[in-house]
């Protein structure tokens, strides 16, 4: 450990005062392989700025004189109420980013009432995050583990850690092109590793067919019938996440799933496909009430919640902010990251005239 204490958020320096003021200190704190991960995004880039875009294109219309008195940014996910809609996105290897790696995370989410979301990737143990992070609420990213056996054992090891949700990430069975890193020409670090899976790294894929892809890693992949079975074989609530058709979303509900995630996975994986925000209207139509809907993909201000609640999200998760924000000042920044989040979130719906995020629905947009 290297002295994880709780985050003193009162001690920022006033030159960090929104999200976007950690980027250019990760910056300067990553060397241009790490850096090039956390930055960047799978072949030219178009999702991961449409994310952005698509967010900048949306408007909030204020309403004035309200009383907004008893007010609070609090939300019901899963059943449990929480202090407010802001998730900390799953991140593998954290340690790429601060020697603390996912303890420091841990530490954040519970300074600051987050629900940290730990990556099947993580770089430290699931019981040295569980550990770091006391009393804070975690939730389990699923990477499906090449057969059923090995998946379970994993999910109920997650669980024994105190991971209260299942996140099944279905987005990225195949490896992107990811032109930035292979120009960094980065690699993994020794010492950094997956270190809840055996031999540190996910499973080899089969390959036993002729293709590569279709024969080789997505003959690994998890299909329909294993989200069916995964959530009758384990007590957890399952989410499916990378959903962006409504058909995928109301399939999902319809098997069992607590939830989906609204999520191109920042746009990592596939290139090309529409914003998040965009998505998330038809994906909340395709769930009808039946689940929760999460959305991430470009939150970056408080605004960006509100819009996101307004078309019919539950909550938020943040990836590469909260990242960025460990690399430059470990726990404290991650804690710090989300407060100011809340923060503006909280003054963006008083400047709305909503005391309650239940009441933000589509006619706060326009
Ligand atoms: C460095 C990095 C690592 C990530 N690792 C994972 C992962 O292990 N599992 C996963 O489901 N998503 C992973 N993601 C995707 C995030 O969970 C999330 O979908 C995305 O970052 C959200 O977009 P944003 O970065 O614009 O907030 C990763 C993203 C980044 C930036």
């Amino acid at each position: 450990m290297t002295g994880l204490r709780p985050p003193p958020l009162d001690r920022i320096p006033s030159t960090l005062s929104c999200l976007a003021d950690y980027e250019s200190l990760a910056r300067e704190r990553l060397d241009d392989g790490a850096w090039a991960h956390v930055a960047g995004a799978a072949a030219d880039g178009l999702t991961a700025q449409r994310n952005r875009e698509a967010f900048d294109r949306l408007t909030v219309r204020p309403r004035i004189l309200r009383d907004v008195a008893g007010g609070a940014t609090a939300v019901t996910l899963l059943g449990r109420r929480l202090a407010h809609p802001v998730l900390l996105a799953p991140i593998a290897y954290q340690r790429l980013f601060h020697p603390d790696g996912e303890r420091a995370t841990a530490m954040a989410a519970e300074a600051v009432d987050a629900v940290m979301v730990v990556s099947t990737l993580a770089s430290e143990t699931l019981e040295a995050i569980a550990q770091a992070g006391g009393a804070g609420q975690r939730w389990f990213q699923l990477y499906w583990q090449g057969d059923r056996a090995a998946t379970l054992a994993l999910c109920e090891r997650a669980q024994a850690a105190g991971c209260e949700a299942l996140v099944l990430t279905v987005d990225s069975p195949v490896t992107a092109f990811r032109n930035d890193l292979r120009r960094a020409g980065f690699r993994l670090p020794d010492g950094v590793s997956a270190a809840n899976l055996p031999d540190g790294r996910m499973p080899p894929p089969g390959g036993a067919g002729r293709h590569p892809v279709f024969d080789g890693a997505m003959a690994a992949a998890p299909r329909w019938a294993d989200v069916a079975w995964l959530c009758g074989a384990q007590p957890l609530p399952v989410l499916v996440k990378g959903v962006l058709h409504p058909d995928d979303a109301a399939e999902a509900v319809a098997l069992g799933c607590a939830g989906v995630v609204v999520s191109n996975h920042g746009g990592r994986t596939l290139d090309g496909t529409p914003a998040s925000i965009e998505a998330l209207p038809a994906v909340a139509a395709g769930v009808a009430g039946r689940g929760a809907v999460l959305l991430d993909g470009g939150v970056r201000r408080g605004t960006d919640i509100l819009k996101a609640r307004a078309l019919g999200a539950d909550a938020v998760l943040i990836g590469r902010p909260a990242t960025m924000a460990l690399a430059a000042a470990g726990a404290l920044g991650v804690a710090h990251a989300v407060k100011l989040l809340v923060e503006e979130l909280a003054v963006a719906m008083a400047l709305c005239g909503l005391a309650s995020l239940d009441d933000a629905g589509p006619e706060l947009l326009g």
